[in-house]
């Protein structure tokens, strides 16, 4: 050793960061050998429409989510005036939140720096394009380097790997599309032969029910679902997003809340959702009904490691309780 070793290094050189790193996943350690189709993640919903006009849905943008700890992604695609696959809100003369290539690399170094995590991305074919320019995007980018394909399509509730299983091979990015996939691009998977998904667009602030809305006639048997539970103030023909309710659709618990509904959902279909879409996922208390859904106690803080034990100080501090413990 070249350096004499403060208290701190000497910790960790008893304690290496990654030994205790390798015991979370997406911030708890009780994640790790659950089944993918078995884990709640709040999605934030229109993850890449931030700002405070109308036509936005977040207030930071997805690096700030993913930090926060966001572990599901949806966005919204359109091709632009000139042939570009980008984030756009129903139109690109609408709001134009830029490139997909440059969302997913955003994305993409996320992943590098958290490689304990494991993300879904649920996307959007607005202008139904050739799945061809969603590969494009994703090699651009190099996210396909993440990506996981399941051995068979569909893949049944109980075969999904756990979170353990998909940072092991590091395949640690389950990629939906809602229209338009194809075999020809396997890691980019067909939501609706995984998914079915309640109503969107929803007006009632009490979120009073629960129903299969799409696909179409489908059967909740066999597939993981996606609850759409963000609120929306009908203004003419125009639906916008209701902020002022905010705090009260994404709290916990209490009418109209993300517990409330989804409590309405395992009633109905007997287990939770995979996805728990919201609107300003940082109003309300997603991350505490996002932990009783997963049957865990204590809110997530946010931080690089997702979880309330996933900082460094915790890792410290698990390193000198560890201590007392052999002293
Ligand atoms: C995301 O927002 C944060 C501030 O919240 C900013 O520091 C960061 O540069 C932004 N990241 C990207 C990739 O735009
Ligand atoms: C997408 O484009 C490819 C060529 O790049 C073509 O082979 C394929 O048939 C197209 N798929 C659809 C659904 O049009
Ligand atoms: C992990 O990778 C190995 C080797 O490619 C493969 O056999 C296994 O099925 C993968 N596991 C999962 C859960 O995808
Ligand atoms: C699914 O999660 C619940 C906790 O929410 C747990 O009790 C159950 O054992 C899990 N099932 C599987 C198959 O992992």
């Amino acid at each position: 050793m070249r350096y004499p070793l403060s208290p701190i290094s000497f910790i960790f050189s008893l304690f290496p960061l990654s030994a205790y790193a390798q015991a979370l996943c997406n911030g708890h350690a009780e994640l790790c050998s659950r089944q993918y189709s078995n884990i709640t993640q709040i999605g934030t919903h229109d993850s890449a429409f931030v700002g405070t006009m109308p036509t936005d849905n977040q207030e930071v943008n997805i690096t700030a989510q993913l930090d926060a700890g966001i572990r599901f992604l949806q966005a919204q695609s359109h091709l632009d005036g000139s042939g570009s696959l980008n984030l756009c809100h129903t139109t690109c003369m609408e709001k134009d939140a830029g490139p997909l290539s440059d969302y997913l690399t955003d994305l993409k170094i996320w992943l590098d720096a958290n490689p304990n995590e494991v993300v879904t991305l649920l996307l959007t074919n607005g202008d139904n394009v050739n799945i061809s320019l969603f590969d494009t995007a994703f090699t651009i980018s190099n996210l396909n380097k993440y990506t996981y394909t399941p051995p068979t399509s569909p893949l049944g509730l109980s075969a999904w790997p756990t979170l353990n299983e998909l940072i092991g091979n590091n395949t640690r990015l389950i990629a939906f599309l809602d229209t338009g996939a194809a075999p020809s691009v396997h890691y980019i998977l067909d939501e609706f032969t995984y998914f079915f998904e309640t109503p969107f667009d929803v007006t009632d602030p009490k979120f009073a029910e629960c129903t299969l809305d799409r696909p179409k006639g489908a059967t909740a048997d066999g597939r993981m679902y996606i609850v759409n539970h963000f609120l929306d103030l009908s203004i003419g023909s125009v639906d916008i997003p209701d902020d002022s309710a905010d705090d009260t659709t994404n709290a916990a618990t209490g009418v109209g809340s993300i517990g409330a509904q989804v409590g309405i959902c395992e009633g109905l279909y007997g287990r939770a959702p995979v996805g728990v879409l919201v609107d300003n996922f940082d109003r309300g208390n997603v991350f505490a009904a996002q932990d009783a859904l997963n049957g865990l106690g204590g809110p997530i803080k946010g931080g690089g490691g997702g979880g309330d034990d996933g900082g460094v100080g915790g890792v410290i501090s698990k390193g000198i309780n560890d201590l007392k413990d052999v002293f």
